[in-house]
């Protein structure tokens, strides 16, 4: 027997619709924003995540999942801000407007050790605004994923925020911790000793404990960041204290993505446990010239579905909708059912019938169990009268109609 692959999940239709519900709010959240839906495909090049995310990243190390096709290595991918950047420069979204936001909704995929809210195919939820470097675009950014979670019914959740500060902040930061880590690189863990070498700022968020002793006991002085990029962080924060909006200054807050620039930040939820991210995000200034694109400014971020499932209050799947419930006795009578439920459904009438050759009481017994609103009865005294037995399951209340006027019945009691 087939078994799904580890870290990945079958939604099944009673899970189905709290998806639908989330996708809904999440939809009427963004288009308040103005932001509209891109939906770029599963599966790239795989260079454009290793020149996005970093050669030394984590993603690209270890988690992709790659396809070798002729000359080509494609992978499927591991996060879409690098492909929404490959489709603006593709398609030269610039030149239509020098403006854009976008929102995307979709399976992302990770070779991960899947544990519980670390997946191997999981969903994003996402936004990237791209076109402007002005602080008061990343204030609203935040707002806008904080605005989606209250949306979502959550609540608990804690916004980190930092600045990285521009390339060359992060170039310099870079530097002073190798030169600060260089006698202490054999007490740190086996991963921030490759750190060390290629990507020093990782070590400021490993989460081994040893390895945030050493860095609590650095003198990196008081920031790295240049007067612009402390200019822009003090704007954003201000932006975010005149909303109201709750958010902790984490200066370790450096994330696993290469691109990130300036303000980043994460968002945790307590109930999460060891995978406590709920989502991230932050500036990418750069990565469109990287990518041989135009120089633009851009921010986003990118919410996990799973996870916010797990902590969401509203757990309960939507009800299912009135419907009604069509019992047909015999094979013209069968035939004269499918007229009516086609008619039916014509009229916006959700309706079902049972395909296993029920009995009546069968048929009966299933439709109270399916909880329809109403049941019809097609049987031989019906069809020669050219009537249908019409039953309010509510009051159990039956009455012979002319099978014309039970679509006028049903519709006047909808
Ligand atoms: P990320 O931090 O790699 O950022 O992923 C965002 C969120 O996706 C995480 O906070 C987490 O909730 C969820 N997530 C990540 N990996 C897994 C997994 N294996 N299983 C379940 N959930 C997971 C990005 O991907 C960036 N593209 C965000 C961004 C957009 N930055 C700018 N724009």
């Amino acid at each position: 027997m087939y078994k799904r692959i580890p870290g990945t999940k079958d939604i099944l239709p009673e899970e189905v619709g709290l998806w639908q519900a989330m996708e809904e709010t999440s939809r009427k959240i963004f288009s308040l924003y103005r932001y509209q839906e891109i939906r770029p495909p599963l599966i790239e090049e795989a260079s454009l995540f290793n020149r996005s995310l970093g050669d030394s990243a984590e993603i690209v190390q270890k988690q992709m999942f790659l396809v070798k096709h002729a000359q080509h290595l494609f992978a499927l991918r591991p996060e879409a801000t690098a492909s929404v950047a490959r489709a603006y420069i593709e398609n030269n979204l610039d030149k239509r407007e020098n403006f854009c936001k976008f929102y995307y909704l979709g399976p992302m995929f990770r070779l991960e050790r899947p544990q519980k809210g670390r997946l191997r195919q999981f969903h994003h939820l996402g936004a990237e605004a791209i076109g402007s470097p002005a602080a008061h675009l990343d204030t609203e950014v935040i707002c806008l994923a904080d605005q989606l979670l209250k949306g979502l019914g959550i609540s608990g959740y804690k916004i980190k925020l930092n600045s990285l500060g521009c390339a060359k902040d992060k170039n310099e930061l870079s530097s002073k911790l190798q030169k600060a880590l260089k006698g202490q690189s054999l007490k740190l863990c086996a991963d921030c000793r490759l750190r060390l070498q290629k990507n020093p700022l990782r070590i400021l968020d490993c989460k081994q404990e040893n390895c945030q002793a050493i860095v609590r006991g650095l003198v990196l002085g008081e920031t790295h960041l240049c007067p612009e990029c402390q200019q822009h962080f003090r704007e954003v924060k201000a932006g975010l204290d005149a909303l109201n909006l709750d958010y902790l200054v984490v200066p370790h807050l450096v994330r696993g993505l290469d691109y990130y620039t300036r303000t980043v930040f994460e968002i945790i939820h307590p109930d999460l446990g060891a995978q406590d991210a709920l989502g991230a995000g932050g500036r990418y200034d750069n990565l469109i010239k990287e990518l041989g694109g135009p120089h633009t400014a851009a921010i986003g971020f990118a919410l996990g579905v799973e996870r916010l499932l797990l902590v969401t209050s509203n757990q309960k799947p939507a009800t299912s909708k009135d419907f009604v419930y069509l019992v047909s006795l015999g094979q013209e009578a069968r035939k004269q059912g499918l007229k009516l439920l086609a008619e039916m459904r014509t009229q916006g009438i959700c309706c079902d019938t049972d395909y296993q050759g029920k009995s009546l009481k069968g048929a009966l017994r299933q439709a109270n169990d399916l909880q329809a609103r109403f049941t019809l009865i097609i049987g031989e005294d019906e069809l020669k009268k050219h009537t249908v037995t019409f039953k309010d399951m509510a009051s159990g209340e039956q009455k012979e109609v002319e099978r014309e006027k039970c679509i006028e019945l049903i519709l006047a009691a909808s």
